[in-house]
């Protein structure tokens, strides 16, 4: 059990803003690395309603916090308040990561240094890769802006929704012009043909998260080739059925809970300018996890 910190006048604040945040990972999973550190700093859920994303902020800045995390459905609307914005938030269009410092809001988005850092950590270099990305919500942006940024050899956004897909294809064609983006629909025989054709498949949407746990982006009768990586951002469950049947096929799997954890360590050492026990992070989530909970979020 990690240690309740104690909180006083001199405890430095970081928060999480969303609508609903009662159900995070984030604050477990900062405050266990703030422990290990012997850091006094301390990371609390800051449940905002939709219309009161301004007053939040400036409420963040009165109340001297150091910063804060930012999930759904908050990520594009605290853009217009950052004073700056890192690449990976212009870009990919969310923040999920404030820092308040010298009465000025800098925007980043970890979601993509954090994907990248869970591929490293599988040993799975996307340089040079084909790759496949299911979905084109505010993750896939995300991870496409990342394999692009790696320097994959080629990246096709499949969505089930065609106008969604092909308008992040253009957008993000428009920031890496030497990148190969294309677009595709999310059916079957799109999926079918893959084997050939990509080295790695990534699952960014919704699809199999709980509580729709039987469900995959892949469908049962459409084989998954052993020659393939699989990857899935959803982490709840931490394997769900797209990566069971992947492994059971004989592929390598990488689960989304890695994400979730390097997401949070590069906020961190924005905040702290320390580097937190990865470790000691999953742990914490793991814990969560597997507490019977089964309504975790990040
Ligand atoms: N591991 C991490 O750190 C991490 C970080 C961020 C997100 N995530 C996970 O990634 C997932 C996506 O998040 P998001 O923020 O991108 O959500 P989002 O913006 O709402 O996008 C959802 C995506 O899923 C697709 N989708 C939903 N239901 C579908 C269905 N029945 N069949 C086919 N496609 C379907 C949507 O397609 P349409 O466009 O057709 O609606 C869209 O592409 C969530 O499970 C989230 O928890 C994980």
């Amino acid at each position: 059990m990690p240690k309740t910190p104690s909180i006083t006048g001199k405890t430095s604040l970081v928060g999480l803003i969303g609508w609903p945040v009662a159900h995070s990972l984030s604050p477990s999973m900062h405050n266990a690395a703030f422990a290990e550190l012997g850091l006094d700093w301390a990371y609390v859920p800051l449940p905002v309603r939709p219309d009161d994303v301004a007053q939040a902020l400036k409420g963040l800045a009165a109340l001297s916090f150091v910063g804060a995390n930012v999930t759904v459905p908050h990520k594009q609307a605290v853009m217009r308040y950052m004073d700056e914005l890192s690449d990976s938030a212009r870009i990919t269009g969310a923040v999920n990561t404030i820092h308040y410092q010298n009465g000025k809001f800098s925007g980043y988005n970890t979601d993509a240094i954090g994907f990248l850092n869970s591929l490293k950590e599988a040993n799975c270099d996307p340089q040079g890769m084909r790759v496949a990305v299911l979905g084109a919500g505010g993750a896939a942006r995300a991870v496409v802006f990342a394999l692009a940024r790696a320097g994959a050899d080629s990246i096709t956004v499949l969505n089930r929704t065609a106008e969604r897909g092909a308008f992040l294809v253009g957008d993000l064609a428009a920031a890496f012009p030497n990148s190969s983006l294309t677009f595709e629909a999310l059916t079957p025989e799109s999926l079918a043909v893959l084997d050939s054709t990509v080295d790695l498949v990534i699952n960014s949407t919704s699809v199999g998260m709980y509580p729709h746990v039987e469900a995959s982006p892949w469908p049962a009768d459409v084989s998954m080739p052993a020659n393939i990586i699989f990857c899935d951002l959803v982490y709840n469950p931490l394997e769900t059925v797209f990566l069971a049947r992947a492994r059971a096929a004989g592929a390598k799997t990488i689960d989304g809970l890695g994400m979730l954890v390097h997401q949070g360590a590069y906020a961190f050492e924005k905040w702290t300018g320390q580097s937190p026990s990865i470790d000691v992070m999953r742990q914490a989530c793991l814990s969560k996890l597997k507490s019977g909970n089964k309504q975790v979020s990040d």
